[in-house]
């Protein structure tokens, strides 16, 4: 079986988690492709030295030259510009834009072949750029950002309850940003659903819409503490997509996927649960939501387009 390569096109604080974890999990061949040669050889030469120690058995190259991404399998796109205190994720745009649509034609070039994973912010907005500009199927261009939005919850949940994280499972729909919608009524713990762990008075209803609104704004916590965007939780989201495409392993994650006729919509990237395996997204799953589930999914649809538009606007004054 041939060896996969797996390119990191951006080598900062996500993509150098990314580089550990694709190694640790023994994903294949790493390539870092970052604006600053020195930092991704850097951490492809730091990482060379890990694999020894770690009895790792995979290989990290690192550049700034885009024919790097020759034959890559997968690429993970981190480039650009993390969150600052204060800022949205939406306030990073304009110039992520710019960015993304570079990278685009580099992986349209390159690898046309790959499965690729966004994760550059604002994060819906920049993935269908990406798809638009690469002309890559939809089915192989995808955006991270429920799987970790999910966790969020999972994590705050089981802390409440005093489970164990895994044994939590939900789902986070939407855009990535203040408007995402946690679902409580797809959560449950260890297979009970959530409103009985409510009912049994495990959980106050007033715990749990605390837990809902600390998800949303579960990023935005992070940037608060330490001043800039979380890397450890967003990198191990990214590779458990990545892995799922590598091993077919019909993973049912939520992600930013294109959808098209399902949800009332008609073609936007947006949060909602996917397939994924060796055909990259292999279906769309269109969940039933009730009338205040889709109120809140709608408005969410609502503000992501608001940001297509403001992307539109920014290409239109030629400034990306
Ligand atoms: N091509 C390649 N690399 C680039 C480019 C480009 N055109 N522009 C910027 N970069 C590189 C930077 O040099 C930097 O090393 O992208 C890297 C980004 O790393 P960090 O600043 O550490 O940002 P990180 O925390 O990894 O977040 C990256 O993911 O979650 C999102 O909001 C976050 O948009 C941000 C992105």
């Amino acid at each position: 079986m041939k060896r996969h390569k797996i390119g990191l096109v951006g080598a900062g604080n996500i993509g150098g988690i990314l580089g550990l974890l694709s190694g640790l999990e023994g994903l294949g061949d790493v390539v870092f492709l970052d604006l600053s040669e020195g930092v991704a050889c850097g951490k492809s030469v730091d990482l060379e030295a890990l694999a020894p120690v770690m009895g790792l058995s995979g290989s990290w190259k690192g550049g700034s030259d885009a024919s790097l991404l020759e034959g890559c399998d997968v690429v993970i796109v981190t480039a650009g510009v993390p969150r600052k205190p204060g800022m949205s994720r939406d306030d990073l745009v304009e110039v992520n834009a710019k960015v993304v649509k570079s990278i685009a034609g580099n992986v349209s070039r390159y690898c046309p072949d790959a499965f690729v994973i966004c994760i550059t912010n604002p994060l819906d907005v920049m993935v269908g750029l990406f798809q638009r500009e690469s002309g890559l199927p939809t089915s192989k261009v995808v955006g991270m950002a429920g799987v970790l939005d999910s966790a969020r919850f999972r994590a705050f949940l089981a802390e409440a309850l005093g489970v164990c994280a895994h044994d939590v499972t939900t789902f986070v729909l939407g855009g990535h940003g203040d408007s995402m919608v946690p679902v409580p009524r797809y959560t449950s713990v260890g297979g009970i659903p959530l409103s009985e762990v409510v009912e049994m008075g495990w959980l106050k209803a007033s715990e749990l819409e605390s837990i809902v609104d600390r998800t949303r704004n579960g990023g935005a916590e992070v940037v608060g503490l330490m001043g800039t965007s979380a890397y450890f939780a967003p990198a191990a989201s990214g590779i458990l997509m990545a892995k799922a495409y590598l091993r077919d392993e019909k993973r049912l994650l939520p992600c930013a996927a294109y959808v098209e006729g399902k949800y009332g919509l008609e073609g936007v990237y947006v949060g909602v649960p996917v397939l994924i395996g060796a055909g990259g997204v292999e279906k769309v799953i269109e969940l039933e939501l009730s009338g205040e589930e889709m109120k809140l999914f709608e408005s969410s649809v609502g503000h992501v387009r608001e940001l297509n538009g403001v992307l539109e606007g920014l290409a239109l004054e030629g400034k990306i």
